[in-house]
């Protein structure tokens, strides 16, 4: 149980990669604070892990594209546990796919928002608490995506977010490393969750195609890397990434 006494607090925890990451990190002694826009998803995520890990993981409701929001969850966080969590994981994100010739300025400020500024103001928060309190043994896993590194075609809003995920991690990881706090992102490639199996099947066979390894990822197989960069078994990695695309 390499993560127990931790509090693990997860945006995006009502599906996915979000989901999985709680499961994952319950089984190995976290206590999850479940964050997520859709509440109800958010719930059923914890009354699972609830049932197989007996702790006191609880579920709340947040818009990470909204300040208030984050200020509010993190309120109730430190009112129920006393402290801010030591390791943070910002699964949250939209897509709202468009060639750029037809992409919405709506659609291009919308990714942006959620995706980059819900990451940033996450990670400013939530640093700024652990900070206050005196901890200085926390780890921060920003979810981007291999997009963000080649680009994808009808995803520059959202391949434009997830490089500026990327280079927030590593400027954060700078800033913070002498305040133990450590920052890296997890760079997924097609990963079968809710967001994806909206991709038309033409596109998929493609995608398919540029895997060496023939096959799109499972949640699990992100969230197990996720855990890793949570825990102390990676404590001297900080400001880089970690590719998980089946050799994409
Ligand atoms: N699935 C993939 O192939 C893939 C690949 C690369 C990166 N990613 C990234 O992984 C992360 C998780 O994606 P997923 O595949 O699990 O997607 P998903 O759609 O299954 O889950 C995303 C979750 O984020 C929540 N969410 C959306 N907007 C929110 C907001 N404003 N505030 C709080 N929660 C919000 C949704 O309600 C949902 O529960 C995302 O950041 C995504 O960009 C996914």
């Amino acid at each position: 149980m390499t993560l127990t006494g931790r509090l693990a607090f997860i945006t995006g925890a009502g599906s996915g990669i979000g989901r999985s990451t709680c499961q994952i990190l319950a089984r190995d002694g976290a206590l999850i604070v479940a964050a997520d826009k859709n509440k109800r998803n958010a719930d059923e995520t914890i009354n699972a892990i609830s049932k197989e890990f007996k702790q006191e993981h609880i579920s709340l409701e947040l818009d990470v594209g909204n300040s208030s929001s984050i200020d509010e969850v993190l309120g109730k966080i430190l009112a129920e546990y006393g402290k801010p969590p030591t390791i943070i994981v910002n699964s949250a994100g939209i897509t709202r796919d468009n060639f750029i010739l037809k992409l919405s300025e709506e659609d291009f400020d919308e990714v942006l928002k959620i995706n980059l500024k819900g990451t940033f103001l996450i990670v400013q928060k939530c640093a700024n608490a652990i900070i206050d309190h005196g901890i200085n043994n926390a780890s921060i896993i920003n979810v981007g995506s291999i997009s963000g590194k080649y680009g994808n075609i009808g995803q520059a809003n959202y391949a434009a977010s997830k490089a500026g995920v990327e280079r927030l991690t590593r400027t954060a990881s700078l800033e913070l490393a002498n305040k133990g706090i450590r920052l890296n992102s997890v760079l997924p490639g097609v990963i079968l969750t809710p967001m994806t199996t909206v991709i038309p099947d033409k596109v998929k066979a493609k995608l398919m195609s540029m895997i060496p390894m023939r096959r799109f990822g499972e949640p699990e197989e992100i969230a197990e890397v996720i855990a890793f960069l949570a825990g102390d078994k990676s404590s001297y990695i900080t400001g880089t990434s970690i590719e998980v695309t089946g050799g994409f």
